[in-house]
């Protein structure tokens, strides 16, 4: 496995892979949902390049990016057990620069749930993915069902800027007691990680309702904001959407998601069940 650290020594090594590659992007602090996405990559591509890099133009002020969980060492033993073909760990410097023009998610779908709670985080994720597409020039790329509006804005971005790139959505990984893996989990205590699974309960609530025939978004969301607000610390939204991120009243089996996005201690957590 090759480890770069420079987007232009990695653009000229791209160029020369003959064959298909697949790309999987993230922040490290790498955990089994994260290896899903390379496992596939690897299943399906003749190469496979991951990147890390904590990506600061996605952060808020005041949010964690400098606590944000750093395992370098360990992420790159697990890249290498997993037979990726190249690291990518920019630099900074090699991949922003002063002044640089800026790319912006939609003024609707970019701006609502993350984006409402986050705003300006989908214009950087949108940046930086960007930029990361332009380097690997990637066959294929690979996300997480996991956060399903950076993957709606992404597909989105691939379409609305012709790009040639493949996204695969990848399916959600959780423990065994159900919660989605996150890198952010690790700031959660013993006691705030039994409450978090409070997320995924309420979402199997919201199934469960509908796989009993309730299909009123409004009443689903109220039975699962009323389980939530019994663990959680605060609950930001509970929302039930299609897939175009759109609202809807009546659940459309096939084409519809379930999120939330709560507080558990000050850790905030998202999760999501496609229904
Ligand atoms: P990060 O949070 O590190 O996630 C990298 C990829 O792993 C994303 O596509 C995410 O959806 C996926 N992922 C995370 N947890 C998962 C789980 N439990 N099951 C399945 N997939 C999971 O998302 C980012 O980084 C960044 O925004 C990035 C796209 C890299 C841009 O900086």
């Amino acid at each position: 496995m090759e480890i770069i650290k420079d987007a232009k020594e990695l653009k000229k090594i791209r160029k020369n892979l003959k064959g298909s590659v697949g790309f999987v992007p993230t922040m490290g602090a790498l955990h089994d949902g994260h290896l899903s996405l390379i496992k596939r990559a690897r299943e399906e591509n003749d190469f496979v390049i991951v990147s890390i890099f904590v990506n600061p133009t996605q952060f808020l002020e005041g949010e964690d990016l400098d606590k944000y969980p750093r395992k370098e060492q360990a992420d790159i033993e697990i890249c290498k057990r997993a037979g990726v073909d190249i690291l990518f760990m920019p630099t900074i410097n090699s991949i922003y620069f002063k002044d640089e023009l800026k790319i912006l998610a939609p003024q609707i779908r970019g701006y609502i749930l993350e984006g409402a709670k986050r705003p300006g985080h989908f214009d950087g994720v949108l940046q930086i993915v960007m930029k990361l597409f332009n380097i690997t020039t990637p066959n294929r790329a690979y996300f997480g069902k996991k956060d399903a509006q950076q993957l709606a804005l992404i597909t989105q971005m691939v379409h609305d800027y012709f790009l040639d790139v493949e996204i695969i959505p990848c399916e959600i990984v959780r423990d065994e007691n159900g919660l989605a893996l996150s890198s952010r989990n690790a700031y959660l205590s013993k006691e705030e990680k039994k409450r978090a699974l409070s997320l995924s309960q309420a979402l199997k609530l919201g199934a469960n309702m509908v796989a009993k025939g309730i299909l009123n978004v409004k009443a689903i969301k109220e039975a699962m904001e009323k389980e939530l607000l019994k663990s959680v610390d605060k609950l930001d939204y509970v929302a039930i959407v299609n897939r175009a991120f759109e609202e809807i009243e009546q659940v459309e089996i096939g084409n519809t998601i379930i999120l939330v996005a709560a507080y558990v201690g000050t850790t905030r957590l998202i999760d999501n069940i496609w229904i």
